[in-house]
């Protein structure tokens, strides 16, 4: 006999009030720790704008925390064999890439004048030396070596960060996977040397189109999947450096490169390459 689902759902009380009298803190500042994050709000000059600059950043950081998260969820239920539970994990991260992008607003029509009024201010400080920014490069794939530099003087964030380098990243583990699912991907892929920056190959590729061009399922769904992922990465790159090129037009960053032209050149890389390119063989 099947359970009532109607008999084993909970029964609402009639005009509950919320509880009010908490010994110590509430169980949501123990959870949460809003009272940690709203301290956190440190400006450094008077300019009103500054506090949305700094906020806003607060935020991405939290966002990019999430992600590694998503992403490394992904990874372990790839290993299982699990698609489905990667495909979920992958889903909610591109949704959050998009409320991620979202935040962009009130900073992407900062004029020069209204940046130029905290600029000097922040020093030599620049995203540039985001350690979970990194973090998520590698996860897709973008290693490399010397951007561990800016980070040798905080040993916990260097041996995360060294770890994720000689670590597979999320492509890593699906080619993995579509190798032990019967797919020709080839071996020197499978053992190459995880430090290095992946790079497109032909055979991928033809895996792809395969894959494409066959009934849709559970590998069609993880290609769609991991081009969500890369699409919403690639178009947060791009709002960056729009909105780079509004405050401050082609002047040095304060991370030292040389602006725009430098994200210019990094807004071009592909994320899961060989998934964009197969299109042109369905
Ligand atoms: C309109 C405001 C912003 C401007 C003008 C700006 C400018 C720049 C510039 C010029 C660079 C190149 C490195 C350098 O020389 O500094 C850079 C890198 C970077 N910025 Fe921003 N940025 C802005 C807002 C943000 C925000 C809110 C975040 C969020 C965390 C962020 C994250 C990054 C990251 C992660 C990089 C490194 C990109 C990479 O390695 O490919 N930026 N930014």
């Amino acid at each position: 006999m099947t359970a009532d689902p109607y008999l084993s759902c909970p029964v609402m009380a009639d005009a509950a009030e919320p509880r009010l009298d908490f010994g110590g803190t509430t169980p949501y500042e123990d959870y949460v720790h809003a009272s940690v994050l709203h301290s956190l709000q440190k400006t450094v000059t008077k300019d009103p704008r500054e506090m949305s600059f700094l906020v806003i950043t607060q935020v991405m950081e939290l966002y990019f925390t999430l992600l590694v998260f998503e992403w490394r969820h992904t990874q372990e239920r790839l290993r299982d064999d699990d698609v489905p539970g990667a495909l979920d994990a992958l889903r909610r991260s591109a949704a959050h890439l998009q409320a991620l992008r979202a935040a962009w607003l009130p900073l992407a029509r900062m004029t020069p004048r209204e940046f130029n009024s905290f600029r000097d201010a922040l020093g030599e400080g620049s995203g540039f030396q985001s350690g979970a920014f990194r973090h998520m490069e590698f996860l897709l794939g973008e290693k490399s070596a010397s951007l561990l530099v800016p980070h040798r003087s905080v040993p916990a964030l260097h041996a995360e960060l060294e770890e994720a380098l000689s670590a597979p990243s999320v492509y890593d583990d699906v080619l993995a996977l579509l190798a032990r699912r019967g797919h020709p991907v080839p071996a020197e892929l499978l053992s190459r040397d995880l430090t290095q920056p992946y790079r497109p190959s032909a055979e991928v590729e033809q895996v792809w189109a395969a894959i494409y061009c066959g009934e849709p399922g559970e590998l069609s769904d993880l290609g769609e999947a991991l081009t969500d992922v890369a699409e919403q990465f690639t178009r947060w790159r791009h709002d960056h450096l729009i909105a780079t090129r509004r405050a401050m037009g082609a002047k040095t960053g304060t991370g030292g490169s040389a602006g725009v032209s430098w994200l210019e050149k990094r807004a071009r890389r592909d994320v899961f390459p060989e998934l964009w390119t197969a299109r042109s063989y369905v």
